[in-house]
């Protein structure tokens, strides 16, 4: 997948979309040669890659660095990078330059958290010719919020009040919307009324695609067990018995053989 439209493509016939996030040249690479649809530079590279607890230390220089990075090793695969913590809260002049930094660096389209406050900053942008993709429910920067990573609209109120956001979105011009730690029926409901494609994670099988932090499904992400996350290799494991057997090899003199040696 390139662009926007197959995204929408892909709803309208009904076939699911895999997306995952990525940080790096080299990851990029790989995933550049998979069935994987499409990449997320998420801001989660402020956790997975960089240590922090949160997602609200991704600098807008920092996601720069690794869009740009993720950009080098993929050819085939639409792009989109998060919009980090307050960078649209500021002044129109920063979110701008933001967006001009992101884009340059080579998304080709916005990830922006939340509703509430964004559908006129969200019109105007996709006015101007850029693709917003939106995110409801469990949105990360807002963790101080919701006093964790918890749940989203587990109670009537509260998931009407996503239902009614994600309408707003829609209407606002998404492109698709990321729904986060809801309830599958919530989802559900949701991804029927829309038109746009919705991409879960954390919210059951009925969204039209699904998105999972690369370290996680591949079983890199120590320690980090939620319900929602299938690992698909036990990846720690593999690059430890690696590490051990590289370790091993040269404590014995075993490594270079004489194949791996110049004469
Ligand atoms: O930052 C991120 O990785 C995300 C996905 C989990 C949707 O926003």
């Amino acid at each position: 997948m390139k662009t926007i439209n197959e995204f929408q493509k892909m709803k309208n016939e009904k076939r699911k979309i895999s997306v995952v996030t990525c940080y790096d040249y080299w990851s990029a690479r790989i995933i550049d040669g998979t069935d994987i649809d499409a990449v997320l530079v998420g801001d989660s590279a402020a956790m997975v890659m960089h240590g922090f607890e949160t997602t609200i230390n991704a600098e807008l220089e920092m996601m720069g660095y690794h869009v740009a990075a993720v950009k080098r090793g993929l050819k085939n695969k639409f792009l989109i990078a998060d919009l980090p913590f307050l960078a649209h809260k500021k002044s129109k002049e920063i979110l701008v330059d933001a967006i001009d930094l992101l884009m340059k660096a080579g998304a080709q389209a916005i990830k922006i958290e939340g509703a509430n406050g964004n559908i006129e900053i969200i019109k105007n942008l996709v006015d101007t010719g850029i693709p917003i993709m939106g995110h409801l429910g469990l949105t990360p920067q807002s963790v101080n919020q919701f006093g964790g990573f918890k749940l989203q609209g587990t109670n009537e109120t509260a998931a009407d009040r996503i239902l009614n956001d994600a309408r707003l979105l829609q209407q606002a011009g998404c492109f698709s919307i990321v729904l986060e730690m809801v309830p599958a029926q919530l989802a559900k409901l949701i991804s029927e009324e829309l038109t746009i494609p919705t991409i879960g994670i954390g919210a059951g099988v009925y969204t039209d695609g699904q998105v999972l932090v690369l370290q996680d499904l591949l079983g890199l992400s120590n320690g980090f067990n939620p319900k929602f996350l299938r690992k698909y290799l036990d990846g720690s494991e593999l690059i430890k018995g690696a590490l051990n057997n590289f370790n091993s090899d040269v404590k014995k003199e075993n490594y270079p053989g004489e194949k791996e040696s110049y004469h």
